[in-house]
């Protein structure tokens, strides 16, 4: 099993440290800077549907989140469901919707029986998923693959960044004609820099060393705005997977309509900040109001937004496209969990109470 490690002392690290292939991997052959274009071999007999419902479990439903507000900017309605709630719930299904499961092992059990049941009320099924063969892939109408590579730790990682690329493809591949298309370019821009980008992070990460300095707080809680949540969310998720620490992830607005009741000196805030517009000053207000309670803040940030003269700890990100900083944040976010889960000496790949892939409902 070390040898399969690579050298790292864990397959989880491993993993972080291969999301610059992973998404190169991802992206390969199918953005073409020259035209601005985005095509996907395998979505090649897919329509534009009226309106698109995300289903997905755990960290694969973090991506479905960023994924619908993707689908809002192209103009196209969009839902992500938790699948465990999908079938039993019975959301309306209206005509010409496209139901998308998000499942990077195309084997969760929640995951298939929401898109089998989509599939039986008439919707047009299609798998976002790393596995080729896939009992997803093989039962949808269509599969958008990750190539992501094998994924061993329980701890969903570089498939996680590549389910925000994939997405991305999926929303280009579906954006309606006639929506303007004058950002495509800086995104194409921003998908081809993300593997470096994510290099530069891995390599001058600081997050080993915040992690001495909030060793022993009582909670952790991290907060986001717009593509920013789902990464809160995420965060505190592979946080608490793998530290067993209570961790808790907000929307940034959220904050004050109950849960600013826990923040106290001990329980430190990561706030996700990126660009300067209506949104970053938002969440700098979200930021100040945890501030006044003492609580130590970590700022996720490329800087300009200049939150860094709130926060306590900084850990940063290079500027790029607002689509591609939630992948950067996110590996951040990643390192400091794996740091203070080894600090701590739990049982990083295989966490206790639970498994790579869950195939019962
Ligand atoms: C399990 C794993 C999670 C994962 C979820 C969905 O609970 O522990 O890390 O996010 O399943 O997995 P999927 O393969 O459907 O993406």
């Amino acid at each position: 099993e070390q040898t399969g490690k690579s050298g790292y002392d864990h397959f989880m690290l491993k993993e972080i440290n291969e999301q610059p292939t992973a998404l190169r991997q991802c992206l390969s052959g199918r953005v073409d800077e020259v035209s601005g274009g985005v095509t996907v071999d395998e979505l090649d007999d897919l329509d534009t549907p009226s309106a698109v419902q995300f289903v997905a479990c755990g960290t694969s439903y973090h991506a479905a989140l960023y994924a619908t507000t993707l689908l809002h900017e192209v103009g196209i309605p969009a839902n992500a469901y938790l699948a465990s709630e999908y079938a039993t719930t019975h959301p309306p299904l209206p005509n010409d919707t496209l139901v998308v499961g998000i499942t990077q092992s195309g084997e969760t059990a929640d995951t298939l029986s929401a898109l089998r049941n989509a599939e039986s009320r008439g919707a047009e099924t299609l798998a976002l998923t790393n596995v080729v063969g896939s009992s997803a892939a093989r039962e949808c109408d269509h599969a958008l693959y990750l190539r992501a590579g094998p994924e061993i730790g329980v701890a969903a990682t570089k498939t996680f960044s590549s389910q925000l690329v994939g997405v991305n493809l999926l929303v280009e591949r579906l954006r309606p004609s006639g929506s303007p298309t004058g950002e495509l370019r800086s995104l194409i821009a921003g998908l081809r820099d993300l593997p470096g980008h994510v290099q530069q992070v891995l390599d001058d990460s600081t997050a080993l060393e915040l992690v001495d300095e909030l060793f022993g707080a009582e909670a952790f809680f991290f907060i986001g705005r717009g593509l920013h949540y789902p990464v809160a969310l995420e965060g505190a998720l592979k946080f608490k997977e793998i530290t067993y620490e209570h961790a808790e992830g907000f929307a940034a607005g959220e904050l004050k309509h109950g849960p600013l009741a826990l923040v106290t000196e001990n329980t430190p805030v990561f706030a996700i900040v990126t660009g300067d517009d209506e949104e970053a000053r938002k969440t700098l207000g979200n930021i100040k109001e945890v501030e006044a309670r003492d609580a130590p803040v970590v700022a996720v940030t490329d800087g300009k937004a200049e939150v860094e003269r709130y926060a306590d700890y900084v850990l940063e990100i290079p500027e790029t496209h607002e689509r591609t900083s939630p992948v950067l944040a996110n590996v951040q976010l990643q390192l400091v969990a794996y740091h203070m889960a080894a600090r701590l000496g739990r049982s990083i790949d295989k966490p206790r109470n639970l498994a790579k892939s869950v195939t019962v409902e």
